[in-house]
């Protein structure tokens, strides 16, 4: 696959990221729309309905398989460094890409614990599909109310942070076109730290 590289010559060639974090981060990228997208759906469905049920056990099912792939890639963050991004974007793009990146890795993290508190205080409780989950708390419509207060808000911010990241890409596709997309994309044929 070409970078499509049109940086000033002498420019350093950008790094990409390894193998292994770039399949990690399309499989939590996958996981992340499908409970962004089963989560908004199944809260329309009506109340005391097979769908709704359905719904409900596969965002739960999908939240625990997701916190899974989510801790491995921030454990592979946390033993590495992302490759540094080129000097030709200006500094405060590099900064806000790294904010955004950090806020990504928060998210994750708070995202899964509210959803599974939300879960732990109603009467359904976690769930595998179908399998019960530890539960971390006891029935209790208030406490429920709350975490999926907090849960819903964190599912706004994490989508505004989202479309921003894949605003940011496509601007380096197809404006700067400084090879910063390729370096996530499975097959591109770049230096590895
Ligand atoms: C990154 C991970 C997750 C994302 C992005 C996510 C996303 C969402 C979204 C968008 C909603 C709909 C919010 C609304 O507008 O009302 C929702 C609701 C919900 N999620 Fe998640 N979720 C995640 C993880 C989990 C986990 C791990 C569980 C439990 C095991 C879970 C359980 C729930 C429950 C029970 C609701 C319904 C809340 C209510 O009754 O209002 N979620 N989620």
């Amino acid at each position: 696959m070409s970078t499509g590289d049109t940086r000033p010559v002498g420019t350093p060639p950008p790094v990409r990221y390894p193998r292994r974090a770039v399949i990690l981060h399309w499989i939590v990228a996958l996981l992340v729309i499908a409970l962004l997208a089963s989560g908004w759906t199944m809260v329309d469905i009506p109340r005391n309905t097979p769908e709704r049920a359905f719904f409900f056990n596969l965002h739960k099912s999908l939240g625990i398989v997701g916190a899974l792939f989510m801790g491995a890639l921030i454990v592979w963050r946390l033993r590495h460094d992302a490759p540094p991004l080129p000097t030709t974007m200006p500094k405060w793009e590099r900064r806000a890409a790294v904010l955004n990146h950090h806020l990504f890795y928060v998210l994750m993290v708070l995202m899964t614990a509210a959803g599974y508190l939300t879960s732990s205080f109603s009467k359904y409780g976690p769930k595998l599909f179908g399998i019960p989950l530890p539960h971390w708390g006891w029935e209790d419509a208030a406490l429920r109310g709350d975490f999926a207060t907090v849960h819903r808000i964190l599912a706004l911010v994490f989508a505004a942070l989202i479309a921003l990241h894949i605003a940011a890409a496509l601007k380096h596709l197809l404006w700067d076109r400084d090879g910063v997309f390729q370096r996530m994309m499975p097959g591109a044929k770049m230096k590895v730290p």
